[in-house]
């Protein structure tokens, strides 16, 4: 996709204009990864030149963050790379999230009342839904309810603004495309979770069930205690939030497979997906349903 191409090319040029050429160096190491929420954004806005520089806040955006997640989870790699707080610290992963979140704002403010308000609104989730994330993981979750809200703020909410805006600047509906993309990153967020149990460490570049090691009990677990009974539920609760054995981790992943959690989990991200894919029925756009199954069906 060409337009990717000029994402990035606008993106560097704004990063250079600030006429640092660590930051530059710095900006320039970072992968720049599948590029979902940009390439939603073309296909909703027709292509349109109007969507780079508002496809290119929004990279800026979702970068930033990631330079302050990999601080938040001490993480050593990102998108097969070292991460900037691998290389060149924590301090300087958390400045350039800054810089590249505040330049995002300074071009955020050129666009309507009703894009900035979305857009700023969405950061203030994203942070929100990070800190429950953070808080989640103290202890073992078992709340459903509170696993959906945390994923839909940290991740459903920046997908969900992308599509938002990149409608208003095309004159599509934001509503149609907002919930589209809302439902999309619910799926998106269940399907990552389910993948740190179902590959291999060689293929996440990380251990395996590494989110419970951390304390992140997500959908797959909270379904697991659901339909444990009292004895498995104790002794699931004393694994998690730390380095699991060998037999361990077998154990959990064997208790997966005697509960059939895989599918139950799957089918959950497949009720979003399809809220996703019913919502659209009616603009026949084919590119935004194979993302849908891209998504769902994506290996690692
Ligand atoms: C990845 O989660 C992280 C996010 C989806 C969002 C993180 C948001 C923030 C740190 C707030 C950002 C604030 C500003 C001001 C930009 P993950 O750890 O589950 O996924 P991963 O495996 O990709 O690290
Ligand atoms: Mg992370």
């Amino acid at each position: 996709m060409k337009q990717l191409e000029d994402v990035k090319t606008l993106m560097s040029k704004w990063i250079a204009d600030l006429n640092n050429s660590y930051i530059r160096d710095t900006f320039n190491s970072i992968e720049s990864g599948k590029m979902v929420r940009s390439k939603l954004m073309f296909l909703i806005g027709d292509n349109r030149d109007e969507v780079v520089p508002l496809a290119s806040i929004v990279e800026l955006i979702h970068m930033a963050s990631l330079l302050h997640d990999d601080v938040i989870d001490e993480a050593d790699t990102r998108r097969g790379k070292p991460s900037v707080n691998a290389t060149e610290g924590t301090k300087v992963s958390i400045m350039m999230g800054d810089i590249l979140y505040s330049k995002a704002f300074v071009e955020l403010g050129k666009y309507d009342q009703a894009t900035i308000e979305a857009v700023a609104g969405a950061v203030t989730k994203l942070s929100i839904g990070e800190i429950e994330d953070v808080n989640l993981a103290k202890e073992f979750n078992s709340d459903e309810n509170l696993y959906m809200g945390m994923i839909y703020r940290k991740t459903a909410s920046l997908i969900e603004t992308a599509c938002r805006v990149s409608a208003i600047a095309t004159d599509e509906d934001p509503e149609i495309y907002g919930e589209y993309g809302k439902n999309l990153g619910m799926a998106f967020q269940i399907i990552d979770d389910l993948l740190d149990i179902v590959s291999t460490s060689e293929e996440l570049g990380k251990p395996a069930l590494n989110d419970f090691v951390e304390g992140k009990t997500t959908l797959p677990y909270i379904y697991l205690y659901e339909q444990m009974g009292e004895s498995d539920r104790e002794k699931l609760k004393s694994l998690h939030g730390r380095v699991l054995s060998k037999d361990e981790n077998s154990w959990i992943l064997d208790k997966f497979k005697e509960f059939g959690v895989i599918k139950l989990t799957f089918r959950k991200a497949e009720e979003f997906s399809n809220r996703a894919l019913e919502v659209i029925e009616d603009e026949e756009m084919v590119e935004l349903q194979d993302i849908v199954e891209t998504l769902m069906y994506r290996s690692f």
